[in-house]
């Protein structure tokens, strides 16, 4: 991993840490109840893996077996959790996705001319990169490469698929040195389309890694970023995640993080059944709130 993104890895779980949380009990309380149940079930034989378990807010590292392994590319994450649980858990500072550097790198080559170091006007580079973007394909080899080898029995997902697309973003703006993205929704932006197709390839990667994985899941994940403001309410699930949005008349505006991906339809199927489904509204920060879900998927043994 380069030190420019572990660096900037560092700022983002710094401006994460940074925000006012007073509005978070509802959302702590449940991630930790879920994150924990699935760390009580996990077979005490294989040890367990935390992915994006960052400054460990969400995870209560009092119930995690005695191989419990942390996963998160922020450089602080380990220290963080270590005051906070007086613990010193073994611990992965790798690219998850496995296509960061691919991408900064492409993104470094799309801005200035490698040959002569001169840098492109904004629309050239932004054009130039969003033709080269959908030719790259994150493979997240290191993740493969150690279930392989650790064989774990069950993989937490704490609140980070949600956060590839994020990071790309941070990526590519700050190869760019400021963000090149169109401002207005109604202008096409090839340059955001490609980036959110990237973020699509990524997460189907990873989640393909999952569930070839042999262990039991725990997911817990956006599914939504709403902007507006004004009552939010959940109607029934629906496969059509802005579907189970309700604003009582007022419009919903809403992103996906998760690049159009339907996760329990990727999942499910080669020996993993839903066990466990739960969603609930995260106040995130004021103008910001997010609909979060957590699934867990069960061996059939
Ligand atoms: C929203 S935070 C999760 C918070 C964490 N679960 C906690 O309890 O503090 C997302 C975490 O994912 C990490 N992360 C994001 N993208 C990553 C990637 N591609 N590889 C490894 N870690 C990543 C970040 O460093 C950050 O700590």
């Amino acid at each position: 991993m380069s030190k420019s993104l572990s660096r900037l890895l560092r700022r983002e779980q710094f401006a994460f840490l940074g925000r006012e949380r007073s509005a978070w009990d509802e959302h702590l309380g449940r991630a930790r109840a879920f994150l924990g149940e699935g760390l009580q079930a996990a077979d005490p034989g294989h040890p367990v893996l935390v992915l994006g378990a960052g400054a460990g807010l969400e995870l209560p590292w009092s119930l995690t077996p005695k191989h419990t392994i942390g996963w998160d590319a922020d450089p602080w994450s380990r220290v963080w959790t270590a005051l906070r649980h007086r613990r010193w858990p073994a611990w992965i500072f790798d690219d998850m996705t496995g296509g960061l550097a691919d991408l900064e790198a492409t993104a470094r080559r799309a801005v200035a001319e490698p040959w002569s170091g001169h840098r492109r006007d904004r629309d050239t580079a932004a054009r130039r990169l969003a033709g080269l973007i959908p030719f790259l394909h994150p493979d997240p080899a290191p993740l493969r490469a150690w279930i392989a080898a650790h064989r774990p029995g069950a993989i937490l997902c704490a609140n980070v698929m949600g956060q590839f697309g994020v990071v790309a973003e941070r990526v590519v703006e700050a190869a760019f040195g400021f963000a090149p993205w169109r401002l207005d929704p109604e202008t096409p932006d090839p340059l955001a389309e490609a980036l959110e197709g990237w973020t699509g390839r990524a997460l189907a990667a990873f989640l393909d890694a999952l569930r070839d994985s042999g262990a039991d899941l725990w997911l817990l994940y956006d599914r939504a970023v709403v902007f507006s403001g004004g009552a939010l309410e959940l109607g029934p699930w629906d496969e059509d995640w802005s579907r189970q949005l309700r604003g009582n008349g007022v419009p919903i505006e809403a992103s996906d993080p998760l690049g159009g991906l339907d996760v329990a339809a990727h999942v499910r199927g080669g020996g993993l059944e839903l066990a466990r489904q739960e969603r609930w509204i995260w106040p995130l920060a004021p103008g910001q709130r997010h609909l979060v879900e957590a699934l867990a998927f069960r061996r059939s043994r």
